[in-house]
């Protein structure tokens, strides 16, 4: 298990390059199980994720293969086998988006049923209920979910749960429907860009999805999807933890490949604590005095502030100047950074779904204990920022969404080292 080492304090300056979004790679990468033909999809981050989404297709007869270093062709070559092993969707939840297209498809599928994870219980019943709109007969066998259905037919599907929309569960039940017969309204849809962008892949496939990007989507099944080109959207999350980076080091950087029209929510947070962040060629240009003004921030589906990005910014007001409040709407448990936060001297008290953070001087680096991707995210940030040293431990975590997050910092001048353990 590697680790890295940040000495912190230095001003993060240059240029970055943004990857693909990972959220969106995903269940796109499940979508060619949908194709006739070959399709390639451009921008698809190195990471471990997309590594552990390879292996389950190519279990599933998929042919996966890297053409060059961010391109990958995706070709289904053998329909046998439908089942999705625990082994491998334990390693990464959003193994459960081939559910929908291989029921499609296939017309059965065998997932194992995905347990909880670091940032709290995350069930599927919004992605059954979906699938059984459709017509699914599912059951729950060894722990897995068995989905069977001659031939799927649209249906209109409320998608709303406790917690709003659910992401996965739109992508599952749009790829289902696709190719079932007639049409299907999904009210409650997940509006996030990579849904947006994974209809944008099956339309260019030749389903018929309307409303992409918006909360209602109606979907005219089809007969059968040829395979298709697609580049993968930038990464937001990605593009906000470098914009925290920079905000955090009184730095001043460039990114490409960044698109802030996703990321209104965020930009309009970022500028109300004090951090500038512009709109230039192709990308971004961050700066920030330092001088940073507390704010209260909640999580909500997209277009509000994105989960993935809450903890990034608990870092950043961990050294406001006064006090924040920071209530997660999605996964109300995702605090394991705070713990964490205040080994390096932050000033923080949980109250229920909410984390009150005093904003302090300084942070001291110490040894910390990356838990989730996003978790460990906030304290490289955290160790840029410190004074002295910081050891976050366990980095598997980040290398299943960051591409070679410590290449992409070593450049703008930050000094952060990965150790084998
Ligand atoms: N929910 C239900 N029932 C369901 C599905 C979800 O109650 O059937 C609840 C969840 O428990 C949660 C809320 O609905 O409270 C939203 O969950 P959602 O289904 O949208 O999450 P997801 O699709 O499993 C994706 C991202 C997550 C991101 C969330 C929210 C991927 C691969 N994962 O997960 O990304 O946090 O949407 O935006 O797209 C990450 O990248 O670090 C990450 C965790």
């Amino acid at each position: 298990m590697d680790r890295f080492i940040i000495k912190g304090g230095r001003r993060l300056k240059g240029h970055v390059d943004i990857s693909g979004a990972k959220n969106a790679a995903l269940p796109i990468m499940a979508g060619a199980l949908l194709a006739g033909g070959p399709s390639l999809v451009l921008r698809v981050p190195r990471l471990a994720d997309i590594n552990h989404m390879s292996q389950l297709l190519s279990e599933l007869g998929v042919d996966v293969s890297r053409t060059d270093s961010d391109a990958l062709r995706l070709e289904v070559k053998d329909e046998s086998s439908s089942h999705a092993r625990y082994d491998l969707v334990r390693k990464m939840r959003a193994s459960v988006c081939v559910l929908g297209p291989m029921l499609a498809k296939r017309g059965e599928a065998r997932v194992a049923m995905p347990g909880g994870c670091a940032i709290g219980s995350r069930p599927i019943d919004l992605h059954l209920r979906g699938l059984r709109a459709l017509g699914a007969q599912i059951e729950l066998e060894g722990g897995d979910v068995v989905a069977k259905a001659k031939k799927l037919t649209g249906a209109s599907i409320f998608l709303g749960g406790p917690f709003g929309s659910t992401v996965l569960g739109t992508a599952n039940v749009m790829m289902a429907a696709v190719l079932a017969k007639g049409t299907t309204v999904i009210e409650s849809a997940a509006c996030e860009p990579e849904v947006a962008d994974l209809a944008a892949y099956l339309n260019s496939m030749g389903a018929k999805i309307r409303g992409a990007g918006t909360p209602r989507l109606t979907i005219e099944g089809v007969s059968e999807l040829r395979g298709a080109q697609h580049e993968v959207i930038p990464d937001r999350i990605e593009a906000g933890t470098f914009m925290v980076a920079a905000a955090l080091t009184n730095g001043e950087v460039k990114l490409s490949h960044c698109c802030l029209d996703h990321m209104l929510a965020v930009t309009d947070k970022l500028h109300e604590i004090g951090v500038i962040v512009e709109q230039a060629d192709g990308g971004a240009v961050v700066a920030s005095a330092r001088h940073l003004e507390p704010t209260d921030v909640s999580t909500q589906p997209y277009p509000g502030f994105p989960t993935d990005l809450q903890a990034q910014l608990t870092t950043l007001l961990c050294l406001a100047d006064g006090n924040s409040a920071i209530t997660e709407k999605i996964f109300p448990d995702r605090f394991m950074h705070v713990a964490e936060l205040m080994r390096m001297g932050a000033d923080i008290r949980k109250e229920g779904p909410t984390a009150i953070v005093t904003g302090v001087k300084r942070l001291v680096g110490a040894p910390v204990m990356a838990s989730d991707l996003r978790a460990s995210a906030s304290l490289v940030l955290a160790g840029l920022v410190a004074r002295g040293e910081t050891a976050v431990h366990r980095v598997y975590h980040i290398d299943r969404g960051y591409e070679q997050i410590e290449k992409k910092l070593q450049p703008l001048g930050a000094g952060i080292e990965r150790l084998a353990e």
